[in-house]
């Protein structure tokens, strides 16, 4: 009998591997540098946090949890997301009666019971950022920012940035209402009808070609935002601009988790077929009252890794192999194993990355090891060389081979290596 990954899920295997650590680096990188601590929440929690938090009438909470009892009769949830753990945590820990605002940013795996295609994984991996208990729109543009630069570091060019402002507990309703009044009149099916009385925002989601012709009028959010609202996604407008960001204003993103209030933006890059956003967040001012807690106005972001390295491939980025060794040591004998063993130790300590030939399998195998695994050069120790207290360096691009003193050999190499 044999096993496979579940549908929906594929392992990291080197050197692709190696992408995800470089992406998830890169991502949190500019956040680490902005003043966003680290935070760790456990993989399942109490399933209630995500059914109020992320949203009764939402598909992740209808359709895509991994729901299960625990053996103590509680009921608990893969989290398919990271922000309703992060404020559940910050609450917890009564962080909200220190200095304002926790920047906190995460990373780890998240599960949706998903149809399952390209870009669309059933485990999949986001770095986060979140600020919480701040009403700021300095604030909003900040992870605007980090999240752009984020994409930048990886030399991806083609990531577009969408915004929106989907107003606050003031003009939400008046919109909501206007909505469903126009939404009543369209020849729609069952399941859409019920949809517009409980989350009618999401029908402008709808990618069906027969419900996108009838939603050109539409009332748009952005015509019918308070003063507050308008003057507040304004300035986080003017912000971005101020940062060197584009953005195209998009009246028609709403998102698919329900605590959304105010500033929402999605990543998008067109080399990805149907799964194009690359991340996405926004403003969420009432998910603490949700879940319980107090009033704490916060924003955040979360950026899929998996996307993010398909993205990178779209545009050609993952020529280089990362992850390889610098050197390859090749020991022709079992003295010369021996010796080798704790030459290799050495080098490793010294900060440069070695491998060695294990196994046995002669000098011809050996040499095909060192050449496979991308190293720069070939450390060969013979009983002759033993003798002579030298160690043959030999460059596997050019070919060429000289004797190095045994004693000099971490030397010899950092200087060649650097
Ligand atoms: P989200 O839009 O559901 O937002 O997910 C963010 C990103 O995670 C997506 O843009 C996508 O790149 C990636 N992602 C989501 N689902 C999948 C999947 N099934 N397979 C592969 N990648 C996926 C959130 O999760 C919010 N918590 C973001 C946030 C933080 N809002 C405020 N703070």
């Amino acid at each position: 009998m044999s096993f496979q990954a579940p549908k929906g899920t594929f392992d990291w295997m080197p050197p692709r591997s190696e992408w995800a650590l470089i992406v998830r680096d890169a991502l949190s990188a500019p956040a680490r540098r902005a003043g966003y601590g680290y935070i760790e929440t456990p993989a399942f929690e109490d399933t209630g946090l995500f059914a109020r938090g992320v949203g009764e009438s939402t598909d992740i909470v209808t359709k895509e949890m991994y729901t299960f009892q625990s053996k103590g009769g509680q009921s608990l949830t893969l989290r398919p997301e990271g922000t309703a753990s992060v404020v559940r945590a910050v609450l917890e820990h009564g962080l909200y009666g220190g200095a304002l605002p926790i920047k906190l940013w995460y990373s780890g795996s998240y599960f949706r019971y998903e149809k399952a295609q390209a870009g669309r994984y059933r485990h999949f991996s986001q770095v986060g950022a979140e600020a919480l208990g701040a009403e700021d729109p300095a604030l909003d543009a900040e992870l605007i920012v980090l999240a752009s630069d984020g994409y930048a570091s990886l030399g991806l060019k083609n990531v577009r940035l969408l915004i929106n402002s989907l107003g606050c507990k003031e003009c939400r309703p008046a919109y909501r209402a206007a909505l469903q009044d126009f939404l009543r009149g369209l020849d729609l099916d069952e399941a859409t009808r019920q949809r517009i009385e409980i989350n009618p925002l999401r029908i402008l989601d709808d990618k069906r070609p027969e419900v996108q012709a009838q939603l050109v009028d539409a009332p748009l959010v952005t015509d019918h935002l308070c003063g507050a609202c308008k003057a507040y996604h304004e300035e986080v407008r003017s912000l971005l601009t101020g940062a060197g960001l584009t953005y195209s204003d998009d009246p028609r993103l709403v998102r698919g988790l329900d605590y959304y209030t105010r500033t929402t933006f999605e990543f998008i890059h067109d080399g990805l077929g149907a799964q194009s956003a690359v991340g996405g967040g926004g403003r969420y001012d009432g998910l603490s009252e949700m879940i319980g807690g107090p009033a704490l106005p916060s924003v955040g972001w979360a950026l899929g890794v998996d996307r993010t390295v398909l993205a990178m491939e779209a545009e050609g980025l993952l020529t280089e192999r990362p992850g390889q060794v610098e050197v390859f040591a090749v020991p022709l004998g079992e003295e010369a194993r021996r010796r080798i063993f704790s030459l290799v130790a050495e080098l490793r300590r010294d900060g440069i990355a070695v491998d060695m030939a294990f196994g046995g399998r002669g000098v011809k195998g050996a040499m095909k090891a060192a050449d496979r695994s991308g190293a720069r050069f070939a450390l060969i120790l013979g009983e002759r060389d033993i003798e002579a207290g030298a160690v043959q360096v030999k460059d596997l691009t050019t070919g060429e081979q000289t004797a190095v003193p045994l004693a000099g050999v971490v030397d010899v190499l950092k200087g060649k290596l650097s």
